[in-house]
């Protein structure tokens, strides 16, 4: 499968954010990033299901709302009516994440688990064969815009190869400090969905942004083919 790219609009510009979330789409983004905080599971407050459903009255192109909230179960049914298409959730804020993920497989959406940084991706050993998509989180989730963790990454390398051990085919989002210029290593062990933020929506130019990623997985294409 060819790598996605999803721009995460917690950067975009709130006042127009249709006009942005069409830019990105025009220029080539697969995926809207929606990153909902509760200001108790992480130290930000961002949106919930009704700015998600307005946003989805907008987009053409399918929602993958992270949620970084503690009692997710609470919410899902919310979300998913909203319109997402995917919804995560972190495997910290989930006691029993099975049956969470049980939840949003009911709902007719796509089930994704997010860990941490220094969460080890064995904690998803005996949930990853009901999972639609991981999601490796490369900075401490909260806010755009922060420094890449370089150490979390090399878990994207541990999770691809727990997946391929038990001949699964789960995509692998990384959301956290992406940009064009880690893009090719990114791409290089194993990511499937480029989340970004800042890169895209903080740049002078969001569609240039969203061209280099473009050429980025255009590169590693040719590299595996
Ligand atoms: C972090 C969020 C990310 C964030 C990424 O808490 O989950 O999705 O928006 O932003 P950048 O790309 O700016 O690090
Ligand atoms: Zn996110």
């Amino acid at each position: 499968m060819s790598a996605l790219i999803a721009p995460s609009i917690l950067s975009a510009d709130f006042t127009r954010l249709a006009e942005q979330i069409e830019i990105v789409t025009q220029a080539g983004a697969d995926l809207l990033h929606l990153d909902v905080m509760d200001g108790r599971f992480v130290p930000n407050i961002t949106f919930g299901p009704l700015v998600v459903k307005a946003i989805k009255r907008v987009s053409r192109i399918p929602l993958d709302v992270h949620l970084m909230i503690e009692e997710p179960d609470r919410y899902l049914e919310s979300f998913a009516q909203a319109g997402a298409n995917t919804i995560s959730v972190h495997v910290e804020a989930c006691p029993h994440l099975h049956r969470t993920v049980q939840q949003i497989k009911s709902l007719k959406v796509k089930a994704g688990v997010a860990v941490n940084p220094s969460t080890p991706v064995s904690t998803l050993e005996e949930i990853l064969q009901e999972l639609d998509y991981v999601l490796i989180m490369t900075v401490n989730p909260g806010f755009g815009g922060q420094e890449f963790i370089r150490a979390a990454a090399a878990k994207i390398v541990k999770v691809k190869s727990m997946i391929e051990f038990r001949s699964l085919k789960i995509p692998i989002g990384v959301d956290g400090g992406v940009g064009p210029d880690n893009a090719d290593d990114l791409l290089g062990i194993g990511a499937d969905v480029l989340i970004a933020g800042n890169s895209i929506f903080g740049a002078s130019d969001p569609r240039a942004a969203i061209t280099k990623f473009r050429e980025a997985i255009a590169r590693s294409r040719r590299r595996t083919a």
